[in-house]
């Protein structure tokens, strides 16, 4: 009892925010009403890797989604945190069936009226999609392709949703 007592403090004290993070919540990043117009404005930026990846990672990823699982017009493809729609667009210029799914209302806002602009036919909702369960496929080491590898900062994976 008493050793699971000091674990769980250790447990505690190894997960506790340092200082000047300990009000940060990586929700408040997306959705705070003045931060996520600059997490948007970065998404929208294709030179830096911040809200999103570079523009030119991005046509990799999505050149490798689209061979890996032969996106087509009888794909449906679930973009878990879409954000602006950065790759739902695309994978939907490819006659893809996307349903985009944010809990960013500023991000799905734009998405929306950007897929109205482009004349495409794309779900948005507006959700936080931590309710969902799957189960993992295959891993990899990012979101083109990359074989896995436990030492990188980033990593991909194949699921399916459980039934
Ligand atoms: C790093 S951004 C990536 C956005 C997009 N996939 C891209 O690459 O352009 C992460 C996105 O996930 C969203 N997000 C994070 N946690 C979420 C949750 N639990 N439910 C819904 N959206 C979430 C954020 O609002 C943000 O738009």
């Amino acid at each position: 009892m008493q050793a699971a007592k000091t674990m769980f403090k250790e447990l505690e004290e190894i997960n506790a925010r340092p200082e000047p993070f300990e009000f940060y919540t990586a929700s408040d990043l997306w959705t705070d009403e003045h931060t996520s117009k600059q997490m948007l404005a970065f998404h929208l930026n294709g030179e830096v890797d911040v809200s999103s990846r570079k523009a030119a990672f991005i046509d990799r990823s999505v050149e490798w989604i689209a061979s890996h699982f032969s996106v087509g017009s009888k794909t449906k493809i679930a973009d878990f945190g879409c954000g602006p729609g950065l790759y739902a667009t695309t994978l939907a210029q490819r006659q893809a069936d996307v349903t985009g799914i944010d809990f960013s209302k500023r991000s799905i806002q734009y998405a929306r009226e950007a897929a109205i602009r482009k004349n495409l036919s794309i779900n948005y909702v507006h959700q936080n999609y931590l309710e969902f369960g799957f189960s993992i496929e295959s891993s990899f080491s990012d979101v083109a392709g990359s074989s896995f590898n436990p030492e990188t900062e980033e990593f991909a994976v194949v699921a399916k949703r459980l039934i």
